[in-house]
């Protein structure tokens, strides 16, 4: 399934990429990546996320690529693996590149590594039914906008949340509560969304910008400020968005139900909300 993949300048089989050992993503983890859903077979939100891959390769200082030039590959990609109008998931991964190894950067010559795939996209019923999830400290770094493919805590935690029954692990530092191992977070408090500041703490997540959006053109309150763990046990309503959740309401937090145990009408209706956009953005004849 989806056998024809990119790497470095060439479309092959999976089977047939090799990637040197010498390559710093694979020693160093020094590299980034963007994670993009396609809906029947188009892109949703695509230039926003190759805009971040840019951030995140400015913020690594990887030199030599213009993430929007991906563009043409990502659609070629579909329709070398014949997706036709199916959904299914992009992966992209730049590297800076294959080298002898050396902490510091190699010389200007070596090239980024460039790969890309397309995985099938798996929608767990819970992202409808709810998820449960549990909070642990964030041990990340401070540079957590870049989409780093060294991906350490968020893994060690995200297992810890498997090991505890639930989907997502919600990072906490010094009291305040972020965002989860690969989604962003909100919690409804009288009526209102919050969701935490864009920081070099977080992730600027896609789909938390498209939840903004739709609150903002459909009158929905919302504020971007920080939200305190002591304060979680007053939110009417919590819920994780990601571009592979979309918007996901969470009915138990730490073992608690969060409000009656159920997804409440607020989650409910950004979910629909974000389902229709989607769907509606990628039904134009352009993709996204
Ligand atoms: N992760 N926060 C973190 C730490 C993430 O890794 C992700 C996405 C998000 C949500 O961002 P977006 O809405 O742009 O998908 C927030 C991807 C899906 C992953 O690692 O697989």
């Amino acid at each position: 399934m989806f056998d024809t993949v990119y790497f470095d300048g060439i479309y092959k089989r999976k089977a047939d990429v090799s990637i040197s050992p010498d390559d710093r993503g694979f020693l160093f983890g020094d590299g980034a990546y963007e994670v993009v859903v396609a809906y029947r077979g188009r892109y949703f939100r695509k230039r926003e996320h190759l805009e971040r891959l840019n951030h995140s390769l400015r913020g690594l200082r990887i030199g030599g690529l213009d993430a929007l030039s991906l563009d043409p590959i990502l659609d070629d990609l579909m329709r070398k693996n014949d997706v036709g109008s199916g959904d299914v998931t992009a992966y992209i991964q730049v590297t800076r590149g294959s080298a002898v190894r050396k902490h510091a950067f190699p010389p200007a010559d070596v090239r980024p590594t460039v790969f890309a795939q397309l995985m099938p996209v798996v929608r767990d019923p819970s992202f409808k039914t709810g998820v449960s999830v549990i909070t642990v400290p964030d041990t990340r770094w401070s540079r957590c906008d870049i989409k780093s493919v060294n991906l350490l805590p968020n893994c060690l935690a995200n297992q810890l949340a498997q090991e505890a029954g639930c989907i997502e692990a919600i990072f906490v530092r010094d009291g305040v509560v972020l965002e989860g191992s690969l989604s962003s977070f909100f919690a409804v408090f009288d009526g209102v969304a919050r969701t935490a500041p864009k920081s070099n703490y977080i992730l600027a997540g896609v789909t938390r910008q498209a939840v903004l959006d739709i609150c903002e053109r459909e009158g929905i309150s919302f504020s971007e400020e920080p939200i305190y763990l002591t304060e979680l046990q007053d939110a009417e309503e919590m819920f994780i968005t990601g571009t592979t959740r979309e918007v996901a309401p969470i009915i138990r937090l730490d073992g608690q139900p969060v409000g009656n145990g159920q997804p409440g009408p607020f989650v409910r209706r950004l979910a629909e909300l974000y389902r229709a956009e989607a769907e509606a953005a990628t039904a134009d004849a352009k993709t996204a």
